[in-house]
């Protein structure tokens, strides 16, 4: 059901870019965001090791510029102009382009990945099908996917929207929540969930990270509960997918 068009997401991320770091990145060494970013690159770099990396919404870059220097190659596409500019201050190589229209020839990539990303897209499946296409047979595509089973989850879905800038909030753009169950579904034929992991498992809410015991506290917890049984009811559910 696509209650937003690409051109309403494009705006609400390009209105995003110019506060997405303020609390991200070296803003915030330590925080909230840069343990999920930590807990997703290190998932990711289990496959994408001096391989061709493709990351589908890469924004501002700030995932992308740590694939840089473990890959042979790193490019990105994003949908907003706004999160480019700063990715290409980077020095990163990105280019304009929508998840569900990737501009690659087949098998291009040794890993395709998306962080945060396909939870804003209406036609995920379509999406997925395309990281696949552009993924080579022996390589894998790695995503994130919007947990409703998770403390994040309830928050999201039932607290209030986060302000994004002074005049947007959340519940500008599109976003949806597929359980671990229903990932599965999601693939196109022939391939499978072969590994997974689950981020932000026991932390309620960003702000907790401030709280400087807290945050120590939660560090441990997430690293330790990622690969555990626990994993499913992780706030982004991270999967690893590979040919059958
Ligand atoms: C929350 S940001 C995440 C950026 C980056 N992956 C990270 O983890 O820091 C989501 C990004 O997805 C991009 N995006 C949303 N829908 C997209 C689509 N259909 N195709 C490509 N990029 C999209 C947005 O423009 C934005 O830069």
């Amino acid at each position: 059901m696509e209650t937003h068009d690409h051109s309403s997401t494009q705006a609400y991320y390009d209105e995003f870019s110019k506060g997405y770091e303020r609390r991200r990145g070296d803003n915030d060494p330590g925080g909230y965001h840069e343990l999920v970013d930590d807990l997703q690159v290190d998932f990711a770099s289990r496959y994408a090791a001096g391989g061709d990396l493709l990351e589908v919404g890469c924004g501002t870059g700030l995932l992308l510029r740590r694939f840089a220097q473990v890959t042979k190659s790193a490019r990105g596409i994003d949908l907003s102009p706004g999160m480019l500019e700063k990715a290409r201050a980077r020095g990163l190589d990105v280019a304009t382009g929508t998840a569900t229209a990737l501009p690659f020839p087949d098998a291009s990539f040794d890993v395709t990945c998306s962080f945060k990303v396909l939870a804003h897209v209406p036609d995920i499946e379509g999406a997925l099908a395309e990281m696949v296409r552009v993924t080579r047979p022996s390589g894998a595509v790695i995503a994130d996917f919007y947990n409703p089973y998770s403390l994040r989850g309830l928050v999201k879905r039932f607290g209030p929207a986060g302000a994004i800038s002074a005049s947007t909030d959340e519940s500008a753009v599109y976003t949806r929540f597929d359980s671990p169950f229903r990932v599965a579904k999601l693939l196109p034929p022939g391939w499978r969930i072969s590994a997974s992991r689950g981020v932000r498992i026991v932390t309620p809410a960003a702000f907790a990270f401030r709280v400087p015991w807290l945050r120590k506290a939660l560090t441990l917890s997430e690293w330790a509960l990622a690969d555990s049984p626990l994993s499913i009811f992780g706030g982004f559910w991270l999967a690893a997918i590979t040919r059958k």
